[in-house]
């Protein structure tokens, strides 16, 4: 006999970044149809589309105030969000779990909320949104397939040691927030900033072009896309909503070696559906 699962059940969606025109129909009918929704969605306009529609509404953006909190810091908030969440799930609930953008990117909540339930034995999955990137992708122009694409986050990039492809697009998502190692403050500072331009500046020249990117999230907002030269970005105003983008530095580099070693090997055989 199969096992029955658990009555609760998880299911984590993203509204898109610009509010209400970027949510799939799927996500959004989750939305109106789950017995609660919980969000941490920043952007006002869509929190209040969301708990127009909803059955049921729980914000948890507040949370992020215990990071005043001594010895709290945006961990202990994430795990609270995502314990709020599993909560519901454990009282029975079909549970819809909204974040701006895709839920899974640069989203740890929806991330550890899914583990949590399946490993207690809830149904939980996890809908794609329209992110950030998607959105670059379309307004700055850019076929990540050209040189292909680097994407990660700021601090990340500073603290370890990463091979950057300077041939390739690279993103860095969280710059507002580069070398902030409290994980308290949602801000940084000029010599922060300096210290990332200082780690770019191995593998770009400094006068290479970057662009500050930040997508309209409502009709009356601009889309952000200022180019700026890299030397110039400890001065230039980034905001939480900020993404680096930096362009290819240097055009791609055959690898004669592989090219060569590819012309050595034998056709490839025709498959038998193809001599049909
Ligand atoms: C915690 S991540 C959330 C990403 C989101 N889940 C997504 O799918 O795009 C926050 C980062 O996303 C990027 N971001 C958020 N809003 C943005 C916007 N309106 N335009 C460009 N990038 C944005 C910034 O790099 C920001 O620091």
């Amino acid at each position: 006999m199969t096992p029955t699962l658990p009555k609760g059940k998880l299911i984590c969606v993203g509204t898109g970044m610009r509010m209400a025109g970027q949510i799939t129909p799927l996500a959004q009918s989750y939305i109106e149809t789950a017995d609660v929704v919980v969000s941490a969605v920043p952007n006002i306009f869509t929190r209040k589309w969301i708990q127009g529609i909803a059955k049921d509404f729980i914000c948890v953006l507040g949370y992020y105030e215990d990071c005043d909190t001594d010895g709290k810091d945006r961990r202990d908030t994430y795990r609270r969000m995502a314990d709020t969440i599993l909560a519901q799930v454990r009282a029975g609930k079909t549970v819809c779990a909204a974040f701006y953008g895709h839920p899974g990117i640069f989203a740890c909540i929806s991330h550890m909320a899914i583990k949590d339930a399946r490993a207690e034995g809830y149904s939980a999955e996890m809908l794609p949104g329209i992110s950030a990137e998607d959105c670059l992708v379309a307004d700055l122009g850019i076929d990540p397939g050209r040189t292909g694409m680097q994407s990660m986050e700021t601090t990340q990039f500073m603290i370890y040691e990463r091979r950057i492809d300077p041939t390739a697009m690279l993103v860095l998502w969280q710059p507002s927030l580069a070398g902030e190692l409290s994980l308290k403050r949602f801000e940084s500072t000029a010599a922060r900033i300096q210290v990332l331009v200082d780690k770019l500046g191995r593998d770009y020249p400094l006068d290479h072009t970057v662009i500050l990117y930040e997508a309209a999230t409502n009709p009356f907002e601009k889309t952000r896309m200022d180019k700026i030269r890299l030397r110039d970005l400890p001065t230039t105003p980034m905001s939480t909503t900020t993404t680096l983008v930096i362009p290819a530095a240097f055009a791609l580099k055959r690898d004669e070696a592989i090219i060569a070693q590819l012309n050595t090997l034998p056709e490839a055989p025709l498959l038998e559906s193809e001599t049909a």
